[in-house]
């Protein structure tokens, strides 16, 4: 008859049910797995029982069947592992394509919206999946962005960016903010004023395609600008914190209203800030 043999032994000689090499240190090496009586009482002999913390204990094979049936159900019934793709997604436009009007012309935000930024979360998705890029979550993956490749780095930031920059757009902007925003702003930039001034140049100096950013930074308001599609939660950007405001500055973002004039563009985006969005983000 075969049994499962299980041995109570100190603690750096964990026992288990199925097959297993471990290693006592009074004992050597030894093997816990299935034996025949005989096989099991000529390994008995051998083991000096006074070494032994605990005395041999036979276990029925049933009883290692029920805990390995036990460990399969519990398997069965646990969440998926975390090791599954990460799938980005495109946020529905909180308005309509015309809605940001005059300031931002209806097909500009349909091209924006339908062609660069549906492309960004397209290209990502492929890139994550072909690359094997295991991450928890989007901002575990923007935190770690450095450890990527170019095309997921480039796509992660435009998806994440414009899901961002089309929450704090909307019609009927109040054109200057209120309450905890403008105390912040008066404290950090002297007036709300000088914030828009200091905004409005680090937009304007952004040399080429990227974004002007307001963070918060360990307590403290900051405005900068990143290249192409990075964005202040990467680990490689210059600028870090956390996103408060955000400002496209890529061409595809005005060109067919504005052409070249990207100062008039910027003027004009003022109008269409969402206040009420950048104070949900604020501390
Ligand atoms: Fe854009």
């Amino acid at each position: 008859m075969a049994f499962r043999v299980v041995i109570g032994l100190p603690r750096d000689a964990q026992y288990l049910c199925g097959e297993r090499i471990s290693f006592h240190p009074a004992l050597g090496p030894y093997y816990l797995g299935t034996m025949d009586r005989k096989q099991f009482l000529s390994h008995s002999l051998k083991v000096s029982v006074g070494a032994l913390v605990g005395a041999p204990v036979l276990a029925s094979a049933a009883a290692c069947n029920a805990a390995e049936e036990t460990k399969a159900e519990e398997a069965a019934t646990s969440p998926e592992p975390t090791t599954a793709p990460l799938v980005l997604a495109q946020i529905a436009l909180p308005y309509d394509y015309a809605a940001l009007e005059p300031s931002i012309d209806a097909r500009t935000m349909e091209i924006h919206y339908t062609r660069h930024h549906a492309a960004y979360v397209k290209n990502v998705n492929e890139a994550i999946a072909a690359e094997g890029v295991v991450a928890k979550d989007e901002a575990d993956l923007l935190s770690r962005i450095g450890s990527f490749s170019a095309k997921v780095r480039n796509n992660a930031g435009g998806t994440w960016n414009h899901n961002f920059f089309w929450q704090v757009m909307g019609p009927g902007g109040k054109g200057a903010p209120d309450g905890k925003v403008l105390d912040a702003l008066n404290a950090g930039f002297g007036s709300f004023d000088k914030f828009k001034e200091a905004f409005t140049d680090a937009a304007m100096k952004r040399f080429g395609s990227g974004w002007a950013w307001l963070v918060e930074r360990n307590g403290a308001l900051a405005i900068g600008s990143t290249p192409n599609q990075d964005s202040p939660m990467m680990d490689m950007s210059e600028l870090k914190g956390t996103p408060l405001l955000g400002l496209d500055v890529w061409e595809h973002a005005y060109y067919l209203k504005y052409q070249n004039k990207r100062n008039e563009y910027v003027a004009n985006w003022w109008r269409v800030v969402n206040w009420d969005e950048v104070a949900k983000r604020m501390a």
